[in-house]
């Protein structure tokens, strides 16, 4: 009887050893080696390239290529919408990703459900669950269509066969990770059957009728498991992301062909699904307290091409350690740093006996520079206990010899402002320009950190 051979590969980054390795030698992750075994030639000719031929693949003058009829689709969610570009586009193949339990099957599930009840044909293949546990699902969350087919299946060959005899607009695949190619020998999620598997169902995305959604699953460093490539396949990467804590869930996108990236859609989770928040703003600064409070101001933020106010808070007192602690949460720790290294040094304010912990408050985490002049406010209000008037906003990114620099997207993050009823913004000189003119808010140009702390305090408060 012929030997069966196998290999052992690396679920990192594909590296091939004949033996077991604790270390991979090429990405230096440890117990990553998974036996697999060694397939033959003709068994690996699958991927359906060959079997579809026909006349897509017939190159074709570019100005003949057909765009007429109408490519994208709406999700029936603006906020889905946004992040996708405009909508699902025909034939495209989507990925989301996100930690386990928080939400990804529900929200692609109302999708579904919203998609069918306008008459179009869906399909959601759960390799996970049992169609009746997606039938209670779909109970709680108040889906009842005509055009929704549930299959629980995990061989990919079923799958590419009903889903070519149902031609639904849109295919659901819950998860990447679950389902398997039966002509390979490899356990489902590995690395060959996730690259195996996205490769057909892509084929069967760009040839046939429907655009599909792999539900993705993420590693402990939460990138979506699987080989690189995965994401290099698809069309199109999301994201839903949110504290375990809160209820509240972003997605957001971090590779889009058909779009831009980094732009956000936020949902609330509540008994009934999720639902949209087309206001995020008053999400993030609902809980701000009604008085004026030292140590808190509020900064903008731009995700994609949407502005988000939020609250960046500090407490700073006297510390009891021989190395003051700093702490900072939702910011960039060396960027906290650099902010009270310049207020030592241009402001002359003292802080090496005090401890600093900053903080954005609802979970979002900020990497813009345009944070750090909101940032500097909240620690000299907490420090010297006053008051950053609660109706301004403050942007602008500070620079090392204490000049407050220009940012990108002022207009669309003083509109926010002025929306959300503010009454006066700070922004950088720079950034003062005719466009800014006729808004329905006070603004006031600043040229140095000294000078917006000046311009932005409302009233001393006695020290308590
Ligand atoms: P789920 O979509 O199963 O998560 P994933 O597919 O990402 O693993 O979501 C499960 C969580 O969502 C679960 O903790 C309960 C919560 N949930 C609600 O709060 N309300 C709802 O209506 C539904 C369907 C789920
Ligand atoms: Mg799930």
């Amino acid at each position: 009887m012929a030997k069966i051979k196998s290999k052992w590969v690396c679920q990192v980054c594909e590296y091939e050893t004949a033996s077991y390795l604790g270390k991979c030698p090429e990405c230096e992750s440890w117990s990553s080696f998974k036996e697999e075994l060694i397939q033959a030639k003709s068994s690996l000719k699958n991927s359906n390239m060959i079997d579809n031929y026909d006349s897509y693949f017939a190159p074709r003058l570019l100005k003949d290529v057909n765009v007429d009829t109408e490519v994208y689709f709406s999700t029936c969610y603006s906020e889905f919408d946004r992040v996708l570009g405009k909508g699902i586009v025909e034939n495209s193949l989507i990925l989301l990703g996100g930690d386990p339990g928080i939400g990804k099957s529900t929200i692609l599930l109302q999708v579904c459900g919203q998609l069918s009840s306008q008459g179009i044909k869906t399909l959601y293949v759960s390799a996970e669950e049992s169609p009746k546990q997606i039938k209670l699902r779909a109970e709680r969350i108040g889906i009842s269509s005509e055009n929704l087919f549930v299959f629980a299946q995990t061989n990919l060959n079923f799958i590419i066969d009903e889903a070519r005899k149902l031609e639904p607009k849109v295919i659901i695949i819950d998860s990447i990770q679950a389902i398997y190619d039966p002509e390979l020998s490899s356990a489902p999620g590995s690395i060959s059957q996730i690259r195996e598997c996205s490769n057909r169902l892509l084929n069967l995305a760009k040839y046939g009728s429907a655009s599909i959604f792999l539900i993705g699953h993420v590693t402990k460093e939460g990138a979506i498991a699987g080989p690189k490539v995965l994401e290099h396949i698809v069309d199109t990467v999301l994201y839903l992301e949110g504290d375990a804590y809160k209820s509240y869930r972003i997605l957001r996108t971090v590779k889009n062909r058909y779009g831009s990236t980094n732009e956000i859609g936020v949902f609330n989770m509540i008994d009934k699904g999720l639902v949209e928040v087309c206001n995020p703003s008053e999400l993030f600064l609902s809980q701000r307290s009604e008085a004026n409070a030292p140590g808190s101001v509020v900064i903008s933020t731009m995700e994609g091409t949407r502005a988000l106010l939020v609250e960046v808070q500090a407490l700073v007192g006297p510390t009891s350690y021989a190395a003051p602690r700093r702490v900072a949460t939702g910011l960039e720790y060396n960027r906290l740093q650099q902010i009270l290294a310049v207020l030592e040094k241009r402001v002359g304010l003292s802080l090496s006996k005090y401890d600093v912990y900053a903080s954005i408050v609802g979970g979002l985490t900020i990497n813009e520079p345009s944070a750090d002049l909101g940032t500097a406010l909240s620690v000299v209000s907490s420090v010297r206990n006053i008051i950053i008037d609660k109706n301004t906003v403050v942007v602008g990114e500070i620079g090392l010899t204490g000049e407050v620099r220009a940012i990108s997207g002022v207009e669309a993050r003083v509109n926010e402002a002025v929306k959300q009823g503010f009454k006066k913004i700070l922004i950088p000189e720079a950034n003062l320009t005719d466009d800014l003119k006729n808004k329905n808010i006070e603004i006031v140009g600043v040229n140095r950190l000294i000078e917006a702390i000046s311009k932005s305090i409302l009233i001393p408060q006695e020290a308590k």
